[in-house]
């Protein structure tokens, strides 16, 4: 299993959230975070200014998938993330050991 965790633009979690969900995927947690990449949290760059870096609200969106459907999933994240701007964000992906599904007592990919 993977864990997907993509930072991305609040008003893209809609977009994000269909997506996932018409692909079958039967949860993901959300939470609210703050971040920059390579602007710093700036629009604009100017060469030889010195700004402090400024932190930028984006929300992470975490899925837990079974290894198969990776590519799938952070393709379908990528496009409904995408406007094509500064500040889309960036998706990260981890080795997931194990998951537990705490109702059932379910393990594995049989917990997602
Ligand atoms: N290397 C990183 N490590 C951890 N979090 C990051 C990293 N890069 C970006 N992020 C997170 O993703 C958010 C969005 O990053 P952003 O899309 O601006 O990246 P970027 O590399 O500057 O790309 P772009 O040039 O498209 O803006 C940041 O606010 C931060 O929360
Ligand atoms: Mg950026």
């Amino acid at each position: 299993m993977k864990m997907v965790v993509a930072v991305i633009k609040h008003f893209k979690l809609d977009d994000v959230k269909d997506g996932l969900s018409q692909a079958g995927i039967q949860g993901m947690t959300v939470t609210e975070v703050k971040g920059f990449g390579r602007q710093k949290g700036h629009i604009e760059i100017y060469r030889g200014s010195s700004y402090e870096i400024r932190f930028i609200p984006k929300l992470k969106v975490e899925v837990a998938v079974p290894d198969e459907r990776l590519e799938e999933i952070v393709q379908i994240i990528q496009k409904s993330a995408h406007t094509g701007e500064i500040g889309d964000g960036k998706i990260f992906i981890y080795d997931l050991k194990d998951a537990v599904r705490i109702r059932t007592g379910e393990r594995g990919e049989d917990a997602l």
